[in-house]
């Protein structure tokens, strides 16, 4: 059986408490687990040059190798090309995406050196795997090493409409690059025919049964695998100790109310400035439910060194203020804004807690909340999910209340109606939804793409 080589920006430490690592983290450790191998990447720490020490932890029968970025990599390549350029484009914002030539050169810097440390790691039957949108020229760098493995590369995020990605200068070399691998994944239909797309319009690609892709003389497999979560854990911690004293918690502390909850990183991708504009209009709307509502949100700050980043929550302190200004009463207020992350069991509680999930992006490549929330609830009586139709996550949960986040009328109907909604029909869109959830949980995807990628032929470089 081949070993596995995952790489990726951030590496989860094995030592992080289990109610602390997320449903990739789960599922990748457990696949190495089984397989044996190493999990590659940056420790989140910088240093002032670049010394290519590679850091090894053991645990839980899995090691993790990780380095440290130099200061100016961390800039040019996490803070730049990543965050500034390709997430933002990704995530189909032009007007906040930037280009700048020294991001590139860091970010085509970065994968060299994450090519050029990895390499000694990976033996001649090992499968690698890379992840996102951090790494997309990594497999064509360890290829010039000589790297003969096959290889695999899964984007997490959106992959955008060809007219957007043609505003990057190097568009065409990026793409090119993919071919490098051997399979290619995306979470959903959408944006790998957009990629499709591209493909056979600017690099003459021939698109060929069961997702087979021909470039040139380099063909490879393109597939969507959805990723899920940790289901049977999230549902076992909805009913921990833990979660039943944060549900309690949500319940005494605004006795009768029915809370209406959101969670995300603070990121403008997330739809958060819209998401209280659509609780706003609500609020205006139905003078009714004022004092029987309230709004949960978490959003634990991000990439706090990128300008729209501070935008974003800068911005955000001032909506939820002036809501609150303008609609609180002395015994109630409207929205309860928290810039802090909580342990996965309290998020599970507040989940079950909660008549209505909202998880409303702008653009997402999946959206791991909109899962855990049908996850965490109680089959008697379970809350509403409100999802956005931009989220990859509601190509499966179509039987979600389905909205359109860009609309606050939208967003306030929504609401309404899932505050109305009657049990019998909770419950049968809930049903749906479980087991959607259950079925193609992280290990499922983990498995699909695992396979994949061994029943790839042999690599063979052009
Ligand atoms: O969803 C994309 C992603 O980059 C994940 O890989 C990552 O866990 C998450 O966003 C958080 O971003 P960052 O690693 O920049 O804090």
């Amino acid at each position: 059986m081949s070993r596995l080589v995952v790489i990726s920006n951030r590496v989860q430490s094995v030592d992080a408490p289990s109610g602390n690592q997320g449903g990739l983290a789960v599922a990748l450790l457990a696949a190495l687990r089984e397989k044996g191998g190493v999990w590659f990447g940056w420790s989140g720490a910088t240093t002032e040059t670049f010394t290519g020490h590679i850091n090894f932890q053991q645990g839980k029968g899995v090691t993790t190798a990780t380095i440290d970025l130099e200061e100016q990599d961390f800039d040019e390549y996490y803070n730049g090309y990543a965050n500034r350029t390709l997430w933002p484009l990704f995530h189909y914002r032009i007007d906040l995406t930037e280009f700048e030539r020294d991001f590139s050169s860091g970010y085509a810097r970065v994968n060299k050196r994450f090519a050029e440390t990895v390499l000694p790691l990976i033996e001649p039957d090992d499968l690698v795997w890379v992840h996102d949108y951090h790494h997309v020229p990594l497999g064509r760098e360890l290829r010039k090493l000589g790297v003969e493995n096959k290889i695999g590369f899964f984007l997490h995020i959106p992959w955008p409409p060809m007219a957007m990605l043609l505003s990057l200068p190097s568009h065409r070399a990026l793409v090119e690059s993919m071919f490098a691998y051997d399979v290619v994944g995306f979470q959903t239909q959408d944006w790998l025919d957009s990629f499709l797309h591209y493909v056979t319009s600017q690099l003459d690609g021939v698109v060929g049964e069961d997702g087979w892709v021909t470039v040139g003389d380099r063909t490879i497999k393109a597939i969507t695998t959805p990723i899920g979560i940790e289901t049977a854990d999230f549902e076992k911690s909805a009913s921990s100790d833990t979660a039943r004293h944060a549900k309690e918690r949500m319940y005494m502390s605004a006795t009768g109310r029915s809370l209406i909850v959101g969670v995300d990183r603070l990121d403008y991708s997330k739809g958060l400035a819209e998401r209280f504009s659509g609780y706003e209009r609500f609020l205006a709307s139905h003078p009714d439910h004022r004092g029987l509502v309230y709004m949960l949100q978490i959003a634990p700050p991000s990439r706090e060194k990128v300008d729209t980043y501070q935008e974003i929550r800068a911005n955000l302190d001032s909506m939820s203020g002036r809501i609150n200004g303008e609609f609180s009463d002395i015994d109630w207020t409207p929205i309860r804004y928290v810039n802090q992350g909580f342990p996965r069991d309290v998020l599970a509680g507040i989940y079950r807690a909660a008549r209505v999930g909202l998880v409303t992006p702008l653009r997402d490549g999946m959206n791991l909340v909109a899962k855990e929330y049908v996850a965490a609830q109680d089959p008697e009586d379970p809350g509403v999910l409100i999802l956005s139709q931009f989220a990859g996550a509601a190509a499966q949960l179509s039987d979600a209340v389905l909205v359109n986040p860009y609309s606050p009328e939208e967003m306030s109907d929504a609401i309404a109606r899932a505050l109305k909604m009657p049990l019998a029909e909770r419950k049968a869109r809930w049903e749906k939804l479980i087991d959607n959830v259950r079925k193609e949980d992280v290990m499922w995807w983990c498995e699909l793409f695992i396979t994949a990628l061994e029943d790839a032929p042999e690599h063979v470089e052009a």
